[in-house]
């Protein structure tokens, strides 16, 4: 039998994250995400999601040292290049500038490639919006570092919770196509930085890691509009799907859209802020509404994309660098299922059927 989507099919055994679509639950070692979303910081979700699968990875405020210094190794390697990457925009510069990070399997390959997008992405924007680069400070968390690199002074508290609390609920997923993609890869044991860019790769679509900008795309055309309703009708009439809805796991809401909803709360201080939220939840109830009527039976529910394009909005992203900030907290993930990968020692090469010229199913 051929699965094209390969759904329902169990492709490897992992300790690192459990997604239960009917429940809606997603566990990380353990832990379930509506219980260290907002309570964990990222460099805590580092530890466990690494935990046995490298075994001199330093502990505590050892590793964000360790992570810190690592930034700063990032900018330097990057520094000669810096200005053409930027020239391929957020996404593709990420790519590019992970390209040049040594292909290793060792905890110093590890804490530079986690290193790697947090030090990328504030890059690859501030440059492409021709401003200068600013150099990583090491005594910083990673969220807090990302955003003072960004050029947000006020690194401010409450800016940097929401990003640490984003970057943990991404942390890893099951085996997503990205995740998936890197595990194909680890499993011919190359090596870690060859993993992380076929997880990269498959992240940018827009049916994995590249819904959040269209998501505000979509926002920002209904605004225009005016008409909610209406348009979300229009899409869907149109055979067009609506951004931030539906789940190929989930059969209830995501509960990443959950964690990544409380977190967004705190940050809409002001009447500006606090009426784009407002807008964006009645978007919301009219989409679910829509959903239900014209794909009845389908399940398709909010998912992790909708509040992250708002987090990352208000945190100061522009929509072009979204998919990189997902992979500031999905690169873990990826490096820890390519560990397993390797650790497991056998190579994923399932078959194709040939319907191609002289074959009996070629038509
Ligand atoms: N809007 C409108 N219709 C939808 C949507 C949507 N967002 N999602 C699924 N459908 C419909 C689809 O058109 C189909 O209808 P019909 O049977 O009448 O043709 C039915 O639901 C089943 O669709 P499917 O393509 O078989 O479902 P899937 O399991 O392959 O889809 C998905 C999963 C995420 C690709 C899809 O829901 C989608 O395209 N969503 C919008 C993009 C998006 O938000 N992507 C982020 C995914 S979450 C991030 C992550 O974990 O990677």
């Amino acid at each position: 039998m051929m699965i094209s989507g390969l759904e329902d099919v169990v492709a490897a055994e992992t300790v690192l994250s459990d997604v239960d679509g009917a429940g809606g639950r997603l566990v990380i070692r353990g832990q379930r995400l509506d219980q260290i979303a907002g309570v964990l910081a990222y460099e805590d979700v580092v530890s466990l999601l690494l935990a046995g699968f490298v075994p001199d990875l330093p502990q505590g405020d050892r590793l964000a040292t360790a992570l810190g210094a690592a930034r700063g190794d990032v900018f330097a390697r990057l520094a000669p290049v810096m200005d053409q990457l930027a020239r391929l925009g957020p996404y593709d510069g990420l790519r590019a500038g992970i390209a040049f990070m040594p292909d290793g399997s060792g905890r110093d390959d590890i804490l530079r490639l986690i290193a790697a997008p947090a030090v990328l992405t504030p890059l690859m924007i501030r440059l492409g919006q021709s401003l200068p680069a600013r150099a990583p400070d090491p005594e910083l968390t990673q969220a807090a570092d990302c955003l003072q690199m960004l050029g947000r002074e006020a690194a401010d508290g409450a800016f940097a919770r929401a990003l640490d609390t984003y970057l943990v609920t991404v942390c890893d997923h099951g085996l997503n196509a990205s995740t998936f993609a890197a595990r194909v890869v680890a499993s011919t044991q190359a090596g870690l930085t060859s993993s992380v860019l076929a997880g990269l790769g498959a992240l940018k679509g827009p049916l994995h890691g590249g819904a959040p900008g269209p998501v505000i795309a979509m926002l920002d055309a209904i605004a225009a509009d005016g008409n909610a309703q209406a348009w979300l009708e229009r899409e869907v009439a149109q055979g067009g799907r609506l951004m931030g809805f539906g789940h190929r796991i989930y059969r209830t809401r995501d509960p990443r859209a959950d964690a990544l909803k409380t977190a967004v709360r705190p940050l809409a201080a002001s009447p500006a802020a606090a009426a784009r939220l407002a807008f964006a939840e009645g978007v919301e109830a009219a989409a679910l509404g829509v959903l239900r009527a014209k794909k009845p039976g389908r399940a398709l529910e909010t998912n992790v994309e909708f509040y992250t394009a708002l987090l990352l909005e208000a945190v100061g992203f522009p929509p072009q660098a979204f998919t990189c900030a997902f992979a500031m907290g999905r690169i873990t993930g990826w490096i820890a299922h390519a560990l397993e990968q390797q650790a497991a020692g056998r190579l994923i090469r399932p078959q194709s059927r040939y319907v191609g010229p002289g074959s009996a199913l070629a038509s």
